[in-house]
Parts: structure tokens; C-alpha cells; sequence
């Protein structure tokens, strides 16, 4: 009979416990990034979100921030190397400002196509690149995607790179590209993502460049007139999540969470495939005229020279085991 309460008091204080350490457990994760909750990034957000809630119990899960509500890409990324923000899906423009080994990935014409592209970040040298963020403060969780950069504007049809000469372009924070665009002509104006609309409304640049999902969730079609299929670079995009914490995370927790940024990837890049494939029809149907045959040997040519340039930052001998991946 005197065992019977202090059975009950055992129990009582186990499944209390058990109680308080599940709730306690229950962190909600704030992940940003620059677009829609539809577009590329949303979709791949969305199913890492969905993966590391299923492979947590609940333990972790997300609150998603679409269309820069906390910040431009260069903010996200500084917000989660300090431990303000948790995560962040975002291109490599900002990237190289914290990682300088990024910046190869953005030279213009150095992926000659999707597969390409893809194959070098999944592999050895994507990979290692993916690890040089730990030296950084940031925990590099997998490569997703943001796609080939193509030309907008509102002046002319741009369909070799003489027809870009003296056009006010906005580039990201970006000094690689920065520089491969003034090979084609273009005045590139470097600015956040979240003054871009603005500034091509009121015509304080010209146009812009970004590939084909931006352009459509972003609804350039109502600003820019002109669509030039230049895919002058490829522009990778990352996982990033803050090392607060993932230096809290169980050794099987860390394998949801990587396993989970893998997934974001496929369906990133499967939402950049269908947009490439229906976009651009859509986008003519909102108006744009779109060159789909652009000169693309005028814009390799005019960027060359360039390459000795990247050659002396980057190393000849790494630019040509990136071009050799077959
Ligand atoms: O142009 C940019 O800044 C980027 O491509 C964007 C739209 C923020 C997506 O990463």
C-alpha cells in the first residue's frame, strides 16, 4: 500500500517530464528567402521544411519568410552567420562577400548547360566549396538552384551583345559579374533584390537579368518589355542554415536536416525545369517579346578576354577542371 503513491508520484514525475521535454523540444526555425511561396525557392523551402518536421516527430519545424520580408539576400546571409535568422535559401550573388571560393561558380559561360551545372555542384568541387562555409560561419546544408540568368529591359530587343552596349543593367552585389557584363556593354548597377521592381518601374535602370522562374514570380512582364534568352551564367543558389543551430543538433538530427536539403534541391531544380519549359510562353502571354535565338557565340566572344582576369583570381587550372566535368 506504501509503494502505491510513491509508484503514482514515480509516474506522475516521468510523464510530466516526458511532457515538459517535448514541448521544450519544439523549435520553430525561421527560414528566409527572396521570391514567392510558389516559385523555386518556395518549393524547395517548403519541402526541406516538410522533410525536417516528418524526420523530427515535430521537433523542428519552420516559419517561412518568402519575398524578402527579412531582408535582401546579402542581409539573410549576415543575419544567419550572427544567429538572428536560422536559415536561409539564396543565390550565391551575396555568397562570395562571406565565402570568396564561391565566386568561381559565377563566372559568366562557365556551365554549358543545366547538366553541367548540376554535376559540378553535386560534385567534388561543388562539395568542397559546400564545406568551405563552415570556416565562414555558415553550415553550407546542400546547392538548390536558382537558375540561368537571361536579359530584360525595356528599350530594345537585345539579340548579340553589341545590342547591349550602354544599357543601365541592375546586377546583384555581385563583382564577377559585374565585371563579365561590362565585356557585353551593359552599365551594370549593382542593388538589392527588393528595390529591383521599383527601380524598373520608375525607369532608374533599364533592366535587369535573372533566370526564368524570378522573372516570373516576380511579375517583371508588367515592367520590362524585352526578353532575351542570353543565359550568360548560371546562377546556383544554397541552403544555408546558422551553426547556433546546428551545433545543437544530434549526430541523427544533422543527417534529417542534410537529407532534408537534399530533397529541397530535386524539387528546386525540378520547379526551375518547369519553368524554363512553360514560362516563357507565359510570359509572352503577359506581353514581353521574347528573342529565343540569341547570338550567344557574340556574348562568349566578348567576354574571353575577361577570362584571363578570372583566371588570376580563381587559378586557370580550376576554371578548366569545372569546364572538363562531362
Ligand atoms: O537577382 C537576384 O538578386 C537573385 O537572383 C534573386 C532574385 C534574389 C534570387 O536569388
Amino acid at each position: 500500500m506504501t509503494v502505491r503513491p510513491a509508484l503514482t508520484h514515480a509516474a506522475l514525475a516521468a510523464g510530466l517530464a516526458l511532457l515538459a521535454g517535448a514541448a521544450g523540444a519544439q523549435t520553430v526555425l525561421k527560414i528566409g528567402y527572396s521570391t514567392t511561396k510558389e516559385s523555386h525557392y518556395g518549393v524547395g523551402s517548403t519541402v526541406f521544411c516538410d522533410a525536417i518536421a516528418k524526420g523530427t516527430a515535430n521537433r523542428y519545424s519552420c516559419q517561412q519568410f518568402p519575398n524578402n520580408a527579412l531582408g535582401g539576400e546579402r542581409e539573410m546571409i549576415e543575419a544567419v552567420q550572427l544567429g538572428t535568422q536560422d536559415l536561409v535559401n539564396t543565390s550565391t550573388g551575396p555568397l562570395g562577400n562571406f565565402v570568396p571560393e564561391s565566386k568561381i561558380f559565377d563566372i559568366p559561360f562557365l556551365f554549358r548547360n543545366y547538366d553541367h551545372a548540376r554535376k559540378v555542384m553535386d560534385g567534388p568541387i561543388g562539395q568542397d566549396v559546400l564545406k568551405k562555409l563552415q570556416t565562414k560561419g555558415l553550415i553550407g546544408l546542400a546547392w538548390t538552384e536558382n537558375g540561368f540568368r537571361h536579359m530584360t529591359n525595356s528599350k530594345r530587343p537585345i539579340h548579340a551583345a553589341s545590342d547591349a552596349s550602354g544599357l543601365k543593367i541592375r546586377t546583384m552585389e555581385n563583382k564577377v559579374h559585374m565585371a563579365g557584363y561590362k565585356t557585353f556593354g551593359l552599365l551594370p548597377t549593382p542593388m538589392p533584390f527588393p528595390e529591383v521592381f521599383t527601380a524598373l518601374q520608375q525607369g532608374t535602370v533599364d533592366g535587369q537579368e535573372n533566370p526564368i522562374p524570378v522573372i516570373l514570380s516576380s511579375k517583371f512582364s508588367q515592367v520590362q518589355k524585352h526578353l532575351s534568352l542570353t543565359g550568360h551564367v548560371y546562377s546556383p543558389a544554397v541552403i544555408i542554415l546558422s551553426p547556433n543551430v546546428w551545433s545543437k543538433l544530434s549526430d541523427a538530427d544533422k543527417k534529417v536536416f542534410t537529407d532534408a536539403a537534399a530533397a529541397a534541391a530535386v524539387a528546386q531544380r525540378k520547379k526551375v525545369n518547369d519553368d524554363e519549359a512553360n514560362g516563357i510562353a507565359q510570359l509572352k502571354k503577359e506581353g514581353m517579346l521574347v528573342d529565343e535565338k540569341v547570338d550567344g557565340d557574340s556574348f562568349r566572344k566578348a567576354v574571353a578576354p575577361a577570362y584571363a582576369e578570372f583566371a588570376k583570381e580563381f587559378g586557370a587550372d580550376k576554371i578548366a577542371a569545372i569546364q572538363a566535368v562531362k
